[in-house]
């Protein structure tokens, strides 16, 4: 058996689309982090984000860092504007072998008879069709490669309860799309994976939690760290790259631990 030759540029010669690749504010959130990452290990990256500007903004980062991408505004809950990206991918680059279906929307953690049906709606049009229009629009590209690569992201909040309805219902129905695709698709060499990350920072986070809700977060998990979208951006980049090439159809919780502990005895047990 071969020694594994050593990864360098771990997506070099691959085309990539990321959605959401701008980020709220002037952080870093995990679509800004993925599309970053995976330019500087060699792939060419189409940004796609409803704002124009956040985008851009990823864009700058890119081209500074000498890595190749292009900004593509769309709507991904709009099916005509999922084949839009996907063919303009197509155009600028030739091929494409990754789609990272990363948009998503923070649900209101309201009682059911406090969340309205416009709500649920547009946390499972954004959270949950965007991943399946844009998968639509990007299989037969994606099976032309014949190493495709669908990266979901979820949320550990798809996998347990965080007490928002909508929010982790779309993000469990996500997990669950990702197995489909991967056995739908595993015959013509598409891998599809889901990443569900936990407290992560990003932006997002920023603007809805004080200080001590963050300090909480961080305590709760085994590690006692709070993740950033870079740990999120790591675990995307591996799964995209050709080293996850026997992995297909698993959901990789990105949480410091957290989902694997059972919460009365592990809360006292980190009293200690
Ligand atoms: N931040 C966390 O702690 C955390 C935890 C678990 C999961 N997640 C998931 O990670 C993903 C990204 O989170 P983030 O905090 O980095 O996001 P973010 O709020 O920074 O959003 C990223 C980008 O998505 C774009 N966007 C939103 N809706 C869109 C649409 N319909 N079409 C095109 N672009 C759209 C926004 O313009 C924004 O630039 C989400 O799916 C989120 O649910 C985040």
């Amino acid at each position: 058996m071969p020694y594994p030759k050593t990864f360098h540029q771990r997506l070099a010669g691959k085309v990539a689309i990321v959605t959401g690749a701008g980020s709220q504010g002037s952080g870093v959130g995990t679509g800004k982090a993925i599309a970053c990452l995976f330019a500087r290990e060699g792939a060419s990256v189409c940004l796609v984000d409803q704002s124009r500007e956040r985008a851009g903004e990823t864009l700058a980062m890119i081209l500074e860092a000498g890595g190749k991408a292009f900004v593509c505004e769309a709507d991904v809950t709009d099916g005509d504007a999922c084949g839009r990206v996907a063919a303009a991918t197509v155009e600028h680059y030739g091929a494409l072998h990754v789609l990272v279906n990363n948009v998503g929307v923070a649900g209101a953690g309201s009682r059911l008879e406090n969340l309205d049906e416009a709500m649920w709606d547009r946390t499972i049009d954004v959270n949950l069709k965007s991943a399946f229009l844009m998968s639509r629009s990007a299989a037969p590209h994606l099976v032309a490669a014949r190493a495709g690569a669908v990266v979901n992201v979820s949320s550990t909040a798809g996998i347990r309860s965080h007490g928002a309805a909508a929010y982790g219902s779309s993000k469990a129905a996500l997990i669950a799309l990702t197995r489909e695709l991967a056995v739908m698709y595993g015959r013509d060499g598409v891998r599809a994976n889901v990443i569900a990350p936990g407290h992560i920072f990003t932006p997002m986070v920023e603007s809805m939690l004080d200080e001590e809700a963050k300090e909480r977060r961080r305590k709760i998990a085994p590690l006692a760290i709070e993740g950033d979208a870079w740990d999120v951006a790591a675990a995307a980049l591996f799964l995209a790259s050709d080293e996850a090439r026997f992995i297909s159809g698993v959901c990789v919780p990105v949480d410091g631990g957290v989902t694997e502990i059972a919460a009365l005895c592990a809360f006292e047990q980190m009293q200690r």
